[in-house]
């Protein structure tokens, strides 16, 4: 095993690297981070708080230099995890943008989804934080979804994306693997926001409703937002499982948009 020696030699060594890597600008004042911070998402530059690096050196009061990873690699992080759910962050066509209303109820949804994104930050640690987009087959719930994490993660927020009935899927072929179930209900459960997508598609055990009980449940004592999108409506997801379906009814209280009607289908519009 490695002493004690050796192990702060290597620490130093890093240390050393990653100041020459940053310029000495891997320590910033806490007053300025979130301004830069703020800068840094916009302007999707290097990251200014550690230069690229990942890690911020602090020295404490004992004149001990200390290393921790960075904000922005939390970021990195959710943008890696999209990537492998099949969603391209970059270049994603899911946006705002792209999604053009054609009749009332889609100008309706396009707004309350907007309205949450823009009220985001007033409302994110409130019981009423989430959103939750029900109903009618191919409407643009998961592109409208998607277009609010894209933006919730150009300002910096880690948004996971939770592809419900593949990740069910994967979490109950892998429950003997205590360290896979562990991490990957973990991310789920503590992301700064989770999207769950396509909930209850599907054939659904009793297993399914207890992990995503588990992971619902979980955000829901903590305060964290969820953005759900589901062929249920408000009433069947009450009445189908009531502990999860309560929970995520009291959560999007605020912006809960049930779609109704063929006609909302844009994959059979025209
Ligand atoms: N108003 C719109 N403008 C542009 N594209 C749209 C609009 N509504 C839906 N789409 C597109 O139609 C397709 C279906 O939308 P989406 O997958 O978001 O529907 P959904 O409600 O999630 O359907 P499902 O219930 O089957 O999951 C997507 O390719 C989406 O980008
Ligand atoms: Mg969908
Ligand atoms: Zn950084």
């Amino acid at each position: 095993m490695e002493d004690l020696q050796e192990t702060m030699e290597r620490i130093n060594a890093v240390i050393q690297r990653i100041r020459q890597k940053t310029n000495g600008q891997g320590i910033k004042l806490q007053s300025q981070k979130s301004q830069q911070m703020q800068t840094f998402k916009e302007l999707s530059e290097v990251c200014p708080l550690c230069g690229g690096s990942g890690f911020i050196i602090k020295c404490n009061s004992k004149g001990q230099d200390t290393i921790k990873f960075c904000s922005c690699k939390d970021v990195d992080k959710s943008k890696m995890l999209w990537r492998v759910s099949g969603i391209e962050t970059e270049r994603n066509r899911l946006t705002f943008g792209n999604y053009k209303p054609y009749n009332i109820t889609t100008e309706k949804i396009k707004g309350a989804a907007i309205d949450y994104f823009k009220n985001f930050n007033n409302i994110r640690a409130s019981r009423r934080n989430s959103m939750a987009f029900l109903g009618q087959v191919g409407s643009g719930k998961t592109h409208l979804s998607v277009a609010i994490g894209l933006n919730l993660l150009a300002k910096g927020i880690p948004v996971v994306y939770m592809s419900y009935r593949d990740e069910i899927l994967k979490l109950k072929q892998n429950i003997l693997d205590e360290e896979y179930y562990e991490n990957s209900l973990r991310k789920y459960k503590t992301a700064a926001v989770l999207i769950v997508d396509d909930l209850f598609k599907g054939k659904i055990s009793e297993a399914d409703i207890n992990i995503i009980f588990e992971i619902i449940n979980y955000r829901y004592m903590n305060n964290l937002p969820i953005i759900v999108s589901s062929e249920f409506t408000a009433e069947r997801l009450l009445y189908f499982d009531e502990g999860v379906g309560s929970r995520i009814i009291e959560m999007c209280k605020d912006y809960t948009v049930e779609i109704a009607g063929k006609e909302n289908n844009f994959r059979v519009k025209n």
